[in-house]
């Protein structure tokens, strides 16, 4: 069943999610979560950062990421980079529960160990590893995390981790697989800007190319959404 929840602007989506996570967070043990990338969740790390850091147990969560840039750490694409300027540095999070994708390394080398780690950490449910919960976004061609159109063979490979080619700037990323995506517990979909309003639009009304898409394989997701992305039924904070 797909859940949209829909509100006036990025913050609001920011805000709601932040809430929704840390009442997750406070009903576990231990909390392996899998962070998005790219632009959408700089405002829920900001947020975190600034009214979370003492209202969430961090050293309950893990923190993984769904997809990671092929680059450095201090790399500017890079997504640990980015989560680490706007999260990390202001959360009392254990060293040990940040499992980073080594982004610097050879990537099919990084894959095989990235997977392996993921496996290692969590339980495992018909060989897949469950995630307590995985943040996604979506790309305005209907990617998420690192599996685009042009590889849909990722969505049901095998392997916890895949290397992808990013279409435009060839640019390699690590990413989890379809099959790891749809074994997680929860799965959330932050998606904002009218830029992704076409895509969503397909996708959430199975018309045009929304079978090409790779979030269209998503399963029991929910989705967080700006109404510049999505204007039907506002959900109230
Ligand atoms: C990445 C992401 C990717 C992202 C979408 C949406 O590393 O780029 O994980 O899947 O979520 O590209 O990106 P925006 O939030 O910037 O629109």
């Amino acid at each position: 069943m797909m859940q949209k929840n829909i509100f006036n602007n990025k913050q609001e989506v920011a805000e709601a999610f932040a809430k929704y996570l840390s009442e997750q967070i406070e009903k576990s043990e231990t909390f392996h979560l899998a962070l998005s990338g790219g632009s959408t969740p700089k405002i829920l790390f900001e947020h975190l950062a600034k009214e979370y850091s003492d209202k969430i147990d961090w050293r309950k969560v893990h923190l993984y990421w769904g997809d990671e840039r092929c680059v450095p750490p201090n790399d500017e694409d890079s997504n640990y980079g980015m989560t680490h300027a706007k999260l990390l540095q202001h959360v009392k999070i254990p060293e040990s529960n940040i499992h980073r994708v080594l982004g610097e390394n050879n990537p099919a080398e990084e894959a095989d160990r990235y997977g392996k780690r993921i496996e290692w950490n969590l339980k495992l449910k018909n060989g897949r590893p469950v995630f307590d919960l995985i943040i996604l976004g979506m790309g305005g061609d209907g990617h998420t995390a690192s599996i685009f159109p042009h590889q849909m063979e990722l969505m049901d490979a095998s392997e916890t981790c895949g290397v992808a080619t990013h279409p435009d700037s060839g640019q390699k990323r690590i990413t989890i697989t379809g099959e790891v995506i749809n074994a997680a517990k929860e799965i959330h979909f932050l998606v904002t800007g009218a830029s992704k309003k076409p895509v969503l639009d397909e996708i959430f009304n199975k018309k045009g190319n929304y079978k090409s898409y790779p979030a269209s394989y998503v399963k029991e997701a929910q989705w967080w959404l700006d109404e510049d992305a999505w204007e039907e039924g506002k959900t109230d904070l």
